[in-house]
């Protein structure tokens, strides 16, 4: 297996193409992520966001081009293309990474049927450990921790209340990156906010260690309360990539009237 050795680099991605039924949807992606960085890939609807997010996860293989991110688990945490892993390789990198799905993928049971899936799957925890895992991360995304809770079924939760448990579960490996597509879609606005803020508290801090956050959003006020560094697609390639001052200030054609038309939540009223 080839493996490079670039300190610090979490995520890269080379000149990556896919095209669907002949129709190319990205056209030479290029994009690097340092570790710690904290992300947000926009574009518009259909334009490759999640075709991007699950190569990245080595859940849809390239036409051309290459995924190279970090293994921790190799001596020097060298990065290594997604490509030459076999299928346990990559359950053993995925077990460094919590993703939330935009339909939250909660599988209908208990809060700690859900919470507990890899913890016992991948790390063979007890039911003792589970708990206090669960306990913690559930406190983390500031949702109630007592028995009721964790025997209550996920089937009957709101919208905002299955995300933050689709966020616990991804915290509770103690992931070194979190994915995140679309994390506000279809939240009310107070609901939205309060995810954004989790966005940035599970991110971490400078005393407990950064994690790598990828968000992808379509949400204008995540992007002005976050300020994330912004990433755009657009006709299947990188046509931003920068701080968000210099997106929202930029007057490109291309980017311009996407940032005028981002929904902006509180426009449309609650349930929006
Ligand atoms: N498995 C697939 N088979 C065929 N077409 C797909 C598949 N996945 C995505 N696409 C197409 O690729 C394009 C980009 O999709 P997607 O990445 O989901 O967009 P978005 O930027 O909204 O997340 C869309 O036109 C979608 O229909
Ligand atoms: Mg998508």
């Amino acid at each position: 297996m080839d493996t490079v050795i670039e300190p610090g680099m979490e995520i890269r991605v080379e000149g990556l193409c896919k095209a669907f039924d002949d129709r190319a949807v990205l056209r030479g992606v290029d994009l690097a992520i340092p570790s710690g960085n904290f992300v947000a890939v926009v574009g518009g609807s259909g334009c490759g966001k999640t075709v991007l997010l699950n190569h990245v996860l080595g859940l849809l293989q390239p036409d051309r081009g290459r995924v190279l991110v970090a293994a921790p688990d190799l001596p020097g945490c060298p990065l290594v293309d997604l490509a030459d892993l076999g299928p346990n390789d990559l359950d053993d990198l995925h077990t460094h990474w919590g993703v939330v799905f935009q339909r939250n993928a909660l599988f209908s049971g208990t809060v700690l049927d859900n919470i507990g899936l890899w913890l016992e799957e991948v790390r063979h925890l007890g039911e003792a450990a589970i708990a206090d895992i669960a306990a913690e991360v559930l406190g983390a995304v500031g949702l109630p921790a007592g028995r009721d809770f964790l025997d209550s079924r996920v089937d009957s939760l709101s919208g905002g209340m299955a995300k933050r448990i689709a966020i616990a579960r991804a915290l509770a490996m103690n992931p070194r990156c979190m994915f995140f597509d679309e994390p506000t879609t279809g939240l009310d606005p107070v609901t939205a906010a309060q995810i954004q803020d989790l966005l940035l508290s599970t991110h971490g801090d400078a005393a407990s260690g950064l994690r790598t956050t990828v968000i992808i959003t379509h949400d204008k006020d995540l992007l002005s309360r976050l300020r994330p560094r912004v990433v755009m697609l657009h006709d299947g390639q990188v046509s931003f990539d920068g701080p968000f001052e210099a997106f929202e200030a930029s007057e490109s054609p291309i980017i311009r009237p996407y940032f005028e038309l981002m929904p902006v939540l509180h426009q449309r009223g609650a349930g929006g």
